[in-house]
């Protein structure tokens, strides 16, 4: 596959709009809990395998248009994870492996998909980052409701946003591990800094 695609109108507005609101409104959504290559970011995590999808879904209903478009057929395990950045907010280079803390040996997603579900009018600056290596793949200006595909092994980053307002993506780290990988993977829990709970 190319190093990246991207869908436009993925959703509806007004689901669109929910998603919104209802991230918003969650108790779980606080000051990340991701790590020091997430400068002023908000949100939380949910750590799921495919047999935990129903779970996520009753638990997060607002999630389900979004991990039915998605979710790729051939991943087995998932970091779902809404991403809140704001004036002087940025995300440092780096390479998803969010699964590593529950499966030491994991190698990086095989796709991450992110999702523009809130821009700022007129951003400067916030745009996504893809690099293979030192060679720049792609430089992606967000479009709200517009669907970003990249492969898993790129390292990424956010660049500063400049413009007051929120730019919230809700992004999903999508791996295809083998059965002892997936073993030490949670059906489902959420991360996040308001408090931890495991299903
Ligand atoms: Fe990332």
């Amino acid at each position: 596959m190319k190093s990246y695609q991207i869908q436009n109108d993925i959703l509806s507005r007004r689901r669109l709009s929910r998603l919104w609101d209802k991230i918003h409104a969650c108790p779980y959504f606080a000051t990340n809990n991701l790590n020091r290559d997430f400068i002023q970011t908000k949100g939380f995590s949910v750590v799921f395998r495919r047999e935990g999808i129903g779970m996520v879904e009753e638990k997060f209903p607002f999630f389900k248009p979004y991990l039915d478009v998605a979710l790729q057929p051939d991943c087995n395990a998932f970091y779902l994870n809404p991403l809140l950045l704001t004036e002087g907010s940025r995300v440092d280079p780096h390479i998803d492996r969010s699964l590593r803390s529950y499966c030491k040996t994991i190698n990086p997603p095989q796709v991450v998909s992110v999702l523009y579900v809130r821009l700022p009018e007129a951003m400067v600056g916030g745009e996504l980052v893809l690099k293979a290596g030192k060679r720049q793949v792609g430089c992606i200006t967000p479009a709200a409701n517009a669907l970003v595909y990249f492969q898993g092994d790129l390292t990424h980053s956010v660049n500063p946003v400049k413009t007051a307002g929120s730019r919230l993506s809700l992004v999903c780290e999508q791996y295809a591990l083998t059965p002892a990988e997936l073993e030490d993977i949670p059906l489902m829990t959420i991360e996040s800094r308001a408090r931890a709970i495991a299903f």
